[in-house]
């Protein structure tokens, strides 16, 4: 049967995403192969988010012309997809298909036509296939389900493109993301669970709140951990720290994205919070939560940001100390409010400056966080062996910390919860024996 390999950039949503086309195409008899030279068919699930992510498909189309001239099938799916739609096809002409981010149920199809000779564009609205649980996915070889539950986003942040590839907010009924994990646990043996969103407080199904749904995925029978991604600040409230609090094994971790620290900008951006709304939020987890791992996003470098308003951004992470911070320099994106706003662009160098001031600031407080890690016991959830030293087996701690440890038994220790010591800690990642 023809071979094809997926490419996957971007958010979970997208990892999530190609899991369901492995898992339709294998069901339809097509084989996964890693190998490029092995490979007919070429899948690239791509992330607009931001300018550098295009060019990606871009040089990578390219870089696969020029290998294999037209001997392989190329296809695109995902956000650019749904953001360029036609006009994706008629820049890059030898591209068979592309799939938007609501189509990719079509993927087998897709495929069949571009073996046929034809071309295949689908990037419609197909709301209603998110109804179902989605048992297909491949999951063989994982230790945590990522389930969505909420898809899509209608905040429309003025520098923000997913509203445009991910389509008006759908809230996936509350018994299928029930079934869905029921499935995950129960026929592919997975015991953590990653619910997934835009923004997932924003889940509204017949009444049911996300609160709702984290504790009844929680309570779920042998769900041993549940994380979720990702919060809007606006409509983050104590009502969920509290179910966070009151059950052991939903990961007191909160990746909470704050974008700027100044007023000024977090208007510009259409955030719908100010400065001190998000403080305010941030002392609220620590009070109800006092062990609790915190982690946000920053953009430097959006239109009109001056140096007084770059200090408010550093005065946050220097005061929150975030536990983990993914920063990205401003980047305009098509369609986007952002593009209309009158206030100078920030040059690229003083951008760059601000980001790698902020970065740098972020290292000397994660290594400082890790260093006071050194000596405790953790519970760590094993992924995998390590990569680099398949002796030592890879797992993550409630935090999200990547830990490295040595041990006996390794196989039987994979999808399981250990305790481990931390040991010695870099600023990435810490290693630590088992306890
Ligand atoms: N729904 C999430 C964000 C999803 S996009 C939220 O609201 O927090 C992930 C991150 O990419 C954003 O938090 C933001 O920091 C960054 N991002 C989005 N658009 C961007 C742009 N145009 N330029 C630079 N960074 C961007
Ligand atoms: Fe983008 Fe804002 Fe929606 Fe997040 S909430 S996906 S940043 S528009
Ligand atoms: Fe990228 Fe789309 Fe996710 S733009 S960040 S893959 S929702």
């Amino acid at each position: 049967m023809p071979r094809f390999k997926i490419e996957t950039w971007g958010c979970q949503m997208n990892e999530y995403d190609s899991q369901k086309m492995v898992g339709l195409l294998k069901k339809n008899g097509f084989t996964q192969t890693e190998s490029e030279e092995d490979a007919e068919i070429f899948i690239l699930n791509t992330c607009s988010v931001r300018e550098k992510a295009v060019h990606k498909i871009h040089s990578r189309v390219g870089v696969l012309k020029k290998r294999y001239g037209n001997r392989k099938i190329v296809g695109v799916c995902g956000c650019v997809a749904s953001h360029e739609g036609r006009e994706l096809l008629e820049k890059i002409p030898s591209l068979k298909f592309v799939l938007g981010t609501r189509s990719i149920h079509l993927i087998t199809e897709a495929v069949n036509r571009a073996l046929n000779g034809a071309k295949f564009l689908d990037t419609n609205d197909h709301t209603n296939e998110m109804d179902a649980p989605i048992t297909f996915a491949e999951r063989v070889g994982q230790t945590k389900a990522y389930v969505s539950i909420i898809e899509g986003c209608d905040n429309f942040c003025t520098y923000c493109v997913v509203p445009f590839t991910r389509g008006h907010e759908h809230s996936r009924p509350f018994s299928v993301i029930l079934d869905e994990v029921r499935n995950a646990v129960e026929t592919k043996g997975i015991h953590e669970i990653e619910l997934l969103g835009q923004n997932v407080n924003s889940y509204n199904y017949e009444g049911k709140c996300f609160a709702d749904v984290l504790q009844a995925v929680s309570e779920q029978p042998d769900v041993q951990r549940v994380r979720f991604l990702t919060s809007h600040p606006k409509d983050f409230n104590e009502n969920l720290v509290r179910v966070i609090a009151a059950h052991d094994n939903v990961c007191p971790t909160i990746h909470l994205p704050m974008q700027s620290g100044s007023d000024r900008i977090l208007k510009k951006m259409g955030r719908q919070y100010s400065r001190i709304d998000y403080l305010r939020k941030i002392e609220m987890v620590r009070e109800i939560l006092p062990e609790c791992w915190l982690s946000s996003d920053f953009i430097v470098g959006f239109p009109g940001e001056d140096e007084k308003d770059f200090m408010d951004t550093m005065n946050v992470i220097q005061s929150v100390k975030y536990d983990n911070l993914f920063s990205f320099k401003y980047s305009p994106r098509p369609r986007t409010a952002a593009l209309k706003l009158k206030d100078d662009p920030v040059p690229d160098s003083i951008a760059s400056s601000r980001l790698s001031i902020l970065q740098h600031a972020q290292e000397q407080i994660q290594l400082n966080k890790h260093l006071q890690m050194i000596n405790h016991v953790y519970p760590v959830l094993v992924e995998s062996f390590s990569k680099k030293n398949p002796k030592r087996l890879t797992g993550r701690t409630e935090g999200n910390h990547v830990v490295h440890f040595e041990a006996g038994r390794a196989e039987q220790l994979i999808g399981s919860i250990v305790d481990v010591r931390i040991e010695s800690v870099t600023m990435a990642s810490l290693k630590a024996r088992l306890v």
